[in-house]
C-alpha cells in the first residue's frame, strides 16, 4: 500500500554507524507520508493537516513536520511548550485533564480549548468567564464495530445534544466554535459517515460553529486505499453541506499521530544473547518490548549478520528486562542470529519514545533522523 513506506537502500546495504539502542527516522519517508496524506485530503474545502504530539515529542522530528507546514495537537501543557518552543502552527488541544496553568497559556495564545467533559467545561468556563468554546463530542455510534471504544460508552467527550447541555449554553450564551471528535482507530468509511452525519446535524444547532476537528486514528484505515479514498469523498460531501448550511466555510482539521511516524522509525538493537532452547532459538536485545513497544507490535525488517549459516531457525526475540512477556517479536524465522549482530525493527516512529517505561532504569533510545545517507542526532 503506497502509504507504507519502503526501507532505505542504504539502511539495507549499512549496518548504522551509530551506537545501540537507536531509534532511526527516516526523513524520505516522513515527507512522503506527509505529502501522500496532503494529496488524499486535499479534496475537502479549508482543510489542515495536524500532527497529534502525543505520537511523538522529539524535537528535531517535530521541527521536520513543522517546516513541512504542519500544525499540531496537544493533550498537555508540556506537549504545548515542546511546540511552542518550534513554532508548529496552528495548535488544537483537547484534553482529559486541564488544569489552570494549561488552560490560561492556551487562552494567552488564543486557542480554544475542546474540553473533554461537562464538568471541565462548567468549570472553566465559570472560572474565566469564556464566551466561546470548543467542544470534544462524544458521538453516538450506532454501527459500533467491537474493537471500537470510543462510541457512546467512551470516556472521552460530551454529550452535546443533551438538554442538560444545552440548557447550560444557551443560559451562558456560550458560543460553540470548534467541534472535535476521536474515535479511536478509524475501522472504515461507514464510521466516518455516522460520525460526520451526527456533526451536520450538530451545525444546524451550533451556528457559530468554525472548526470540525475529526482527530486521528487513520492508521487502519490505510491499509485499505478504497476504504480511504471514499471516507475522504464522504468528509467533502458533509463539509459541502454543512459549508452551505452555515453559509460559509468551516475549517476541517485532520490530526493523525501514528499514521504520520510510526511506519518511518526503526528500532536499531543488538543481540545480547542467543541460545537455542527446546525447538527455538531464544534471543535477547539491548533495549526492551515491555518499556518501549507497548503500542507497537515491530517486526523484524532486516539484521546485519555476517553468518555463513543460512538454514533459517524459529527465533523468539526478547527484550532485556526481568519481565518473562518482554517480546518483541514471538515467532521469526531466520538464520541463527548471534551476539553482537544488529537488528532493526519497525514500526517504531510513534507511541514509542513518547510513551516509554523505564523498567531497570533503562534510557530512552537515542534518536536519529537518517537523511539520504547520513544520520542527524535528534536528541537522546
Ligand atoms: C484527540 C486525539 N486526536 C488525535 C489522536 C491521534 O491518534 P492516532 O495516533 O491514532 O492517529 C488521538 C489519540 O489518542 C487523540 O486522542
Amino acid at each position: 500500500m503506497s502509504i507504507y513506506p519502503n526501507i532505505s537502500d542504504f539502511l539495507l546495504d549499512n549496518e548504522p554507524s551509530i551506537g545501540s539502542p537507536a531509534i532511526i527516522y527516516d526523513y524520505n519517508s516522513i515527507v512522503s507520508t506527509v505529502s501522500k496524506i496532503r494529496n488524499d485530503i486535499k479534496i475537502i474545502p479549508n482543510v489542515e493537516l495536524c500532527f497529534a504530539i502525543k505520537a511523538n515529542r522529539n524535537k528535531i522530528v517535530l521541527k521536520l513536520l513543522s517546516d513541512l507546514g504542519l500544525g499540531a495537537d496537544v493533550a498537555s501543557i508540556h506537549e504545548f511548550e515542546i511546540v511552542e518552543e518550534i513554532g508548529m502552527n496552528p495548535v488544537y488541544s483537547t484534553s482529559p485533564a486541564y488544569n489552570e496553568k494549561f488552560l490560561e497559556k492556551l487562552l494567552e495564545r488564543n486557542i480554544l480549548p475542546d474540553f473533554n467533559s461537562f464538568s471541565q467545561l462548567k468549570k472553566y468556563v465559570e472560572e474565566y468567564n469564556l464566551n466561546e468554546v470548543g467542544v470534544r463530542v462524544k458521538v453516538p455510534l450506532k454501527n459500533i464495530h467491537p474493537d471500537i471504544t470510543y462510541g457512546e460508552q467512551s470516556r472521552f467527550g460530551i454529550n452535546i445534544d443533551s438538554d442538560e447541555f444545552i440548557q447550560f449554553i444557551n443560559n451562558k450564551k456560550l458560543k460553540i466554535k470548534q467541534l472535535h471528535f476521536h474515535l479511536g482507530e478509524l475501522q472504515n468509511s461507514s464510521i466516518i459517515k455516522e460520525a460526520m452525519e451526527y456533526i451536520y446535524s450538530l451545525s444546524y444547532k451550533f451556528q457559530d460553529l468554525e472548526v470540525i476537528n475529526i482527530g486521528g486514528g487513520l492508521t487502519y484505515l490505510y491499509s485499505d486505499e478504497i476504504e480511504v479514498k471514499k471516507s475522504w469523498e464522504i468528509v467533502k460531501e458533509y463539509v459541502l453541506q454543512i459549508n452551505r448550511q452555515l453559509n460559509r466555510e468551516v475549517k476541517i482539521v485532520v490530526e493523525p499521530g501514528m499514521l504520520i511516524l510510526a511506519m518511518s522509525g526503526y528500532l536499531y538493537s543488538k543481540v545480547q544473547s542467543s541460545d537455542l532452547s527446546i525447538n527455538k532459538r531464544i534471543i535477547t536485545v539491548d533495549c526492551s518490548a515491555w518499556n518501549l513497544t507497548y503500542w507497537a507490535y515491530p517486526y523484524l525488517v532486516h539484521s546485519y549478520s555476517d553468518s555463513m549459516n543460512t538454514t533459517e531457525e524459529e527465533h523468539v526475540i526478547f527484550g532485556n528486562t526481568c519481565y518473562e512477556k518482554d517480546v518483541f517479536i514471538s515467532s521469526v524465522r531466520h538464520k541463527p542470529l548471534k551476539i553482537n549482530d544488529g537488528l532493526l525493527m519497525n514500526p517504531v516512529g510513534a507511541y514509542v519514545n513518547s510513551m516509554a517505561r523505564n523498567m531497570h532504569g533503562y534510557h530512552l533510545p537515542d534518536e536519529w533522523i537518517l537523511k539520504d545517507s547520513t544520520f542527524i542526532k535528534a536528541g537522546n
